[in-house]
């Protein structure tokens, strides 16, 4: 017997500032992720200011980074993304690759920060790393999206 339905788990990708600024590179990245077994749920095209970016990123407040990591992440357009597949925040972190590129680039030159990935910051793309993480994310950028009853019915208007 084949199993035709799999248990579906929803995370939240963002491509940062660095990608949308290069549409070939933006094209790529999303057939890469289509071609990974993910679809898109929903999409939108923004631009962070500070305020925004600094809420999104509030766990990391006081770290070296976070200065420079807010500038970066509110000096663009930004797409913001709800994907879907089978355990999709594990597969989609491991499809980003390691945080740190100088790693990144020895360990998984062909994760996508590996390909793309500019610097620490500047690492092309963002991705959930827990499902009350996912929660938060996709309320934060989606706030019309109903995520408990997404998954009371599965995913069954979407797929
Ligand atoms: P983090 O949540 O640790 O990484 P990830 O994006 O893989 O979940 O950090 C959030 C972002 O902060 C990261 O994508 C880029 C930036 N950052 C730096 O600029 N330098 C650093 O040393 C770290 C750890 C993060
Ligand atoms: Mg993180």
């Amino acid at each position: 017997m084949c199993k035709v339905r799999q248990s579906l788990q929803l995370t939240m990708a963002l491509l940062k500032p660095d990608v949308i600024a290069n549409p070939i590179v933006a094209t790529e990245i999303k057939e890469t992720i289509l071609r990974n077994g993910f679809f898109f749920v929903q999409s939108r095209y923004l631009r962070l200011n500070r305020q925004k970016a600094e809420e999104f990123y509030q766990e990391h407040k006081g770290r070296f980074f976070y200065n420079r990591l807010v500038s970066f992440m509110s000096s663009g357009p930004i797409s913001a993304h709800i994907l879907v597949r089978d355990d999709a925040i594990r597969h989609w972190r491991q499809l980003m690759g390691p945080t740190k590129v100088f790693k990144t680039v020895y360990e998984c030159p062909n994760s996508l920060r590996g390909r793309f990935g500019l610097t620490d910051t500047r690492n092309s793309m963002h991705g959930s790393d827990s499902e009350p993480t996912a929660e938060r994310e996709i309320a934060f950028f989606f706030p019309e999206f109903d995520i408990a009853r997404w998954y009371a019915k599965d995913g069954e208007y979407f797929l």
